[in-house]
């Protein structure tokens, strides 16, 4: 009785023990080995820097007449027809991998019409990138959606899942077989981000937002920084789960995962606000990501102050970025080693970079990011990679063309680009090694 109770009690340990690993256990072993450089990239969007995206949301956004936006992205830096050069300029610099992202609207620019063009296009920029020994790092939505689903309620949409999920079907059968590794969202949950500890929506957003509809003849239009929160971020996370199954039947096999919004956390006096924010914006995504993906992508740029009020202001005299933002490159490491211990799963950063028109500011914020991310690594945090952001200066959305953000300046005017001293230095911080990811199938 007492033997047979204990065995039980060995059996019942033995159970929640295996239960409690049993994703990371299993997958480890019986998963396929792919291997990858530590990755080293720099990091763009389609919206931001191809040009002229004609059935995009944001395209009508910038356009009507109560616009948030302060100008519109119009050609951007053209890389839809320079993506050669672009790429060719990233391998000569040093760097081993291109972040960017498949663009639905041009894909999918018609509800239920898919534009081989488009897919050619992408293909021919995925071989470019294995010319040039670059890893392409792919985001299969990053903010710009095609106009017709925004005018359909975008994420609010019933169907919303479906149409998403046949659009990475469509995609990852044509391009798979090129991609290197991938996140299914950018930053899904930065409207959780910006919304947390603040006032509420823009002033003027929601007129922005009718105003689109009723160009497109709907009486809904639904953008990455609208709707209820918390249906979004469900809808989306249904999303992403689904679109990793999909995703990962087509052909290829790389690591996928989900890029987050983050800022370092940092409490002042008791953890209970901080944490509530943690809870709020990061949560949910990091348990998604733990029970789904391969790894999941870090971008922070700046930390927050938390105390028992919520957010404390920065103060007047700390040193600033371009976007208002405190200069604070050590943030690299609380957002790694946080996201790091709630998702259980390796970590890209997959954006970092400060908006400054002072190279010597960036190359300071570079040194010290690197040195943050090391520090990071040293203490046993599975670190696979770091993209800087941006590639080039480009299209920073509601901001316009203001900041610059590149380790590559554009003369638009022009069209030529221009190579920082700080791109030089990024690159010349490469670390060595390759990674063995084992995949979840
Ligand atoms: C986004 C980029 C953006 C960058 C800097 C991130 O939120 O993914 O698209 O340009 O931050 O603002």
């Amino acid at each position: 009785m007492t033997s047979g109770n204990s065995a039980a009690a060995r059996v019942t340990r033995r159970t929640v023990l295996a239960a409690a690993t049993a994703w990371p256990v299993r997958s480890a072993f019986a998963a396929p080995c792919r291997t990858l450089p530590f990755l080293w990239g720099a990091a763009s969007s389609g919206y931001q820097v191809e040009g002229d995206e004609r059935a995009a949301d944001i395209r009508i956004l910038e356009r009507v007449p109560s616009t948030l936006f302060r100008e519109p992205a119009g050609l951007a830096d053209d890389h839809y027809r320079r993506y050669r050069e672009d790429i060719a300029l990233l391998a000569w610099l040093g760097f081993n991998s291109f972040r960017f992202s498949l663009e639905w609207a041009r894909i999918e620019p018609e509800k239920g019409v898919i534009s081989r063009d488009a897919l050619a296009h992408y293909r021919d920029v995925l071989r470019c990138c294995h010319e040039h020994d670059l890893v392409p790092c792919v985001t299969y939505s990053h903010f710009a959606n095609p106009a017709w689903f925004a005018a359909e309620g975008g994420w609010e949409a019933r169907d919303a899942v479906d149409r998403f999920l046949r659009y990475c079907d469509v995609t990852s059968r044509a391009l798979g077989d090129l991609i290197g590794i991938a996140a299914t969202f950018n930053e899904p949950d930065l409207h959780k981000l910006l919304l947390w500890g603040r006032p509420g929506e823009p002033a003027g957003k929601q007129a922005m937002l009718s105003e689109a509809a009723r160009q497109c003849g709907s009486d809904r239009f639904g953008y990455y920084l609208s709707g209820d929160p918390q249906r979004v971020e469900d809808r989306m996370i249904a999303a992403h789960r689904r679109a990793i199954g999909v995703i990962r039947s087509g052909p290829g096999q790389y690591p996928l995962g989900v890029t987050l919004a983050m800022t370092d956390d940092q409490a002042v006096g008791p953890p209970g606000r901080r944490d509530e924010k943690r809870r709020y914006v990061y949560e949910n995504w990091l348990v998604a990501a733990r029970e789904s993906a391969d790894f999941v992508g870090v971008q922070v740029y700046t930390r927050n102050l938390i105390g028992p009020a919520g957010i404390v202001p920065t103060s007047a005299s700390s040193e600033k970025t371009a976007m208002g933002w405190e200069f604070y490159p050590d943030c690299v490491e609380g957002a790694c080693r946080y996201a790091a211990s709630v998702a259980r799963l390796p970590v890209v950063v997959t954006e970092n970079g400060i908006a400054t028109d002072d190279d010597a500011q960036r190359q300071h914020y570079i040194r010290s990011a690197v040195a943050a991310l090391e520090r990071a690594r040293r203490d046993g945090v599975d670190i696979r990679g770091y993209y800087h952001w941006s590639f080039l200066d480009s299209y920073e959305w509601s901001a316009g063309y203001a900041p610059h953000m590149g380790l590559v300046s554009v003369n638009r005017a022009m069209q030529a680009r221009v190579p920082k001293p700080s791109a030089a230095l990024l690159a010349g911080l490469k670390l060595p090694g390759s990674v063995c990811w084992k995949l979840v199938r």
